[in-house]
């Protein structure tokens, strides 16, 4: 997945406006990934997954800091998340449909949460990040 420059820009834009609500974002993408495709919930059984619980803003800060991380270093987005591929590909072994249901719930929530900056070209550049990201972290499958 190949970001243009068109792309880098259109996503740094779009992560500067979500701020400090980063967070708030995460949470709200598991939520709605774990209401809307509760296949994914079989991933964390250890978890209490009912909305707004303590564990799911928890996930939600973790995945949030993930992403704001690769916007900061979207050169080189498989450096910058090199020990989180480990983690996704070796140890938790998730299946990769799942990182497009995540996105798509990431995509969701930034068109509910700020309308405005969503434009269709905005729109397309965060998907194609977010599937560089999903690819980042599905890679070292072996
Ligand atoms: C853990 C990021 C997608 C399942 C984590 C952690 C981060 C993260 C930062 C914490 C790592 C640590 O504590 O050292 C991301 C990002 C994703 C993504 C950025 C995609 C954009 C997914 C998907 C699933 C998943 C799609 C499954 C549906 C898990 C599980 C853990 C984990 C089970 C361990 C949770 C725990 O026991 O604390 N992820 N993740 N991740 N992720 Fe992901």
């Amino acid at each position: 997945m190949v970001l243009s420059a068109a792309d880098k820009s259109n996503v740094k834009g779009v992560f500067a406006k979500i701020g400090g609500q980063a967070e708030e974002y995460g949470a709200e993408t598991l939520a709605r990934m774990f209401a809307t495709y509760p296949q994914t919930k079989t991933y964390f059984p250890h978890f209490d997954l009912s909305p707004g619980s303590a564990q799911v803003k928890g996930h939600g800060k973790k995945v949030a800091a993930a992403l704001v991380e690769a916007v900061n270093n979207i050169d080189d987005i498989a450096g910058a998340l090199s020990k989180l591929s480990d983690l996704h590909a070796q140890k938790l072994r998730v299946d990769p449909v799942n990182f497009k249901l995540l996105g798509q719930c990431f995509l969701a929530v930034v068109a509910i949460r700020n309308p405005a900056a969503l434009t269709p070209e905005v729109h397309a550049s965060l998907d194609k990040f977010l599937c560089a990201v999903g690819t980042v972290l599905t890679a070292k499958y072996r």
